[in-house]
């Protein structure tokens, strides 16, 4: 089952994506997840896994986790050839749906303070920021915003 966004079907993630979503981590952050991190945090059953199916190619993927009432944003990236067609988008919206279906109250993520791509599209969806965490990211080090919204 999956939503139809920008000519691509967003649908829950399963077993035989882990590759790709390895694959799409490596080529959107420095200090991607190895791919047994992937596979393993894929099994739990406080996280799901969105993918952006392009004709049966991942082109995207959100790591989402929940726990008790609070949701967070773990990861969310498209290949880099496949932006700005809305597909982030398209993610971001049917994890905010698993959120509301979970009973979650509210949604967290933390992002680089330099990653205006990304600022741009959670201000969109009206997170606020509530703090900046020093120096949390590495490779390089800078400065982390923790925004939030309600469900
Ligand atoms: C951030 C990222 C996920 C956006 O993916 P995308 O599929 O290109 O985003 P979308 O096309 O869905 O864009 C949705 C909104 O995001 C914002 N946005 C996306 N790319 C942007 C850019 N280059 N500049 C400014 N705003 C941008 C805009 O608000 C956009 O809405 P609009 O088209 O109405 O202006 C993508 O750039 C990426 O994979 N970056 C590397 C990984 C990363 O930084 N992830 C986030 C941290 S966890």
């Amino acid at each position: 089952m999956g939503e139809k966004a920008s000519g691509v079907l967003i649908r829950p993630a399963s077993a035989e994506d882990t590759d790709s979503i390895y694959e799409i981590g490596t080529l959107c952050f420095p200090d991607a997840w190895r791919r047994k991190t992937v596979a393993h945090d894929m099994e739990g059953d406080h996280s799901e896994y969105f993918v952006a199916d392009l004709n049966g190619e991942v082109v995207g993927y959100g790591c989402f986790w929940f726990v008790v009432d609070e949701g967070q944003l773990v990861n969310i990236g498209v290949r880099p050839e496949c932006r700005k067609r809305g597909y982030a988008e398209a993610i971001l919206k049917r994890g905010l749906e698993e959120c509301k279906a979970r009973n979650m109250k509210t949604i967290f993520l933390e992002v680089r303070v330099s990653n205006s791509s990304a600022l741009a599209l959670y201000k969109k969806y009206n997170f606020r920021s509530l703090g900046v965490r020093k120096g949390v990211y590495d490779l390089p080090r800078e400065d982390g915003y923790i925004m939030s919204r309600e469900i």
